[in-house]
């Protein structure tokens, strides 16, 4: 017990220091180290197994004919097996993907194995911004209700690109988009319709990778920084996180949470980061694995009977920062990012559409 105070008032000390004197690449190295450890332990396909040995059945043995339900990337892995999930159960699915053949044939397979019709596929590519606007205030015309919006769609771009909005692609797609605009402005523009509805809620599939990251927002476009795609992209899951916090205040009819779906061996996994794929190959979970806990907010009682805005790992809330690492932000940080928000979402606001 002695040896255990002792090393943690060392490391507390250690990274104090570190951080007063500008040590942040030792502070990263620090946030990588611990974080992967953890994730040996918990992400991977065993980690999975592990922790289901204390998911209760019943959780997710119900039907939910007469919701709806929007899923974005839902075409792929993660995406597809939660569509696929909630199709079995009877629910309305809206299926928002960027590939019209991969959207119809993912349409195709749920209806044929599910036998529920009420599948319906929208083109939208997250990264253009403009378009998430229009697509959403038209889908608020056309359709009465959306009980549960799931922000699945995610990229890891390793290089730095911008949208046809001149936005950075993975901010775009993860955070505005889904990068962090997508999420962003889909989700506040579908917020009244969903407050309209019953039992209202809003999933967002961040990444335990935002752990090593702290909400830097200052350069949320990554103009003024080295560009790292795994650090952008774990930037762009720290929003994630803080963006879940700060709406589960600001709208409290509608439940908000965020999660991480461990490592899962998935074609983003596979394309973006080829040699953690390759080392990791027989330790990842599998896409089901990875969705567990994505159908699990989306349809249990048990999911709301926790407060809204937290972070879950396999059916349970989990910590948003390791420890020591120094990740927590001021409020003056998270207004700051809001409002950079809202700004650049107004730049790229289709002119006419919105009053
Ligand atoms: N797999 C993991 O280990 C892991 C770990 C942590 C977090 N996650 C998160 O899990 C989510 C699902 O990813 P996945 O692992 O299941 O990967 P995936 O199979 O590659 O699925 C990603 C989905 O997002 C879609 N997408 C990407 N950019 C888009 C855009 N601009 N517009 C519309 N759709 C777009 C993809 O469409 P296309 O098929 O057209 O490319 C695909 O349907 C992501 O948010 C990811 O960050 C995954």
């Amino acid at each position: 017990v002695q040896l255990t105070h002792v090393t943690r008032n060392i490391t507390s000390t250690a990274s104090h220091s570190l951080e007063q004197n500008g040590g942040s690449c030792a502070m990263s190295l620090y946030r990588n180290i611990v974080w992967f450890i953890k994730g040996m332990r918990e992400y991977t396909r065993a980690g999975h197994e592990a922790a289901s040995k204390n998911f209760m059945d019943k959780d997710l043995d119900m039907s939910v004919v007469g919701r709806s339900f929007m899923i974005t990337g839902a075409n792929s892995s993660i995406g597809k097996a939660v569509a696929m999930a909630i199709a079995k159960k009877g629910g309305t699915v809206h299926l928002v993907c960027r590939n019209k053949e991969r959207a119809e044939a993912t349409r195709e397979e749920i209806v044929r194995e599910s036998g529920n019709t009420e599948i319906y596929v929208h083109l939208l590519d997250l990264s253009e911004t403009r378009r998430v606007w229009e697509f959403a205030e038209a889908f608020k015309k056309e359709y009465t209700s959306l009980n549960v919006l799931i922000n699945n769609a995610g990229c890891m771009v390793n290089q730095r690109e911008l949208t046809s909005d001149g936005l950075e692609k993975n901010f775009a797609t993860n955070t505005l988009g889904k990068a962090c605009y997508s999420v962003y402005v889909l989700t506040k523009c579908l917020i009244p319709l969903l407050e309209k509805c019953k039992d209202p809620r809003v999933i967002t599939v961040s990444s335990g990778g935002m752990l090593v990251q702290k909400l830097n927002p200052t350069d949320l476009q990554t103009e003024r920084t080295a560009f790292d795609g795994t650090m952008v992209y774990a930037q762009n899951k720290r929003q994630q996180v803080v963006m879940t916090e700060v709406w589960a205040k600001a709208h409290p009819k509608i439940h908000f949470s965020v999660m991480h779906p461990g490592w899962a061996d998935t074609p983003a996994v596979a394309t973006a980061m080829p040699q953690f794929h390759q080392m990791m190959r027989d330790r990842l979970r599998t896409a089901a694995q990875g969705a567990d806990t994505v159908i699990w907010l989306a349809v249990s009682k048990t999911a709301v009977e926790t407060a809204s805005g937290l972070f879950f790992q396999d059916r349970k809330v989990v910590p948003t920062h390791l420890p020591l690492a120094w990740t927590h932000s001021s409020q003056e940080d998270v207004q700051v990012f809001i409002g950079q928000l809202k700004t650049l979402a107004l730049t790229v606001r289709p002119s006419g559409v919105f009053s």
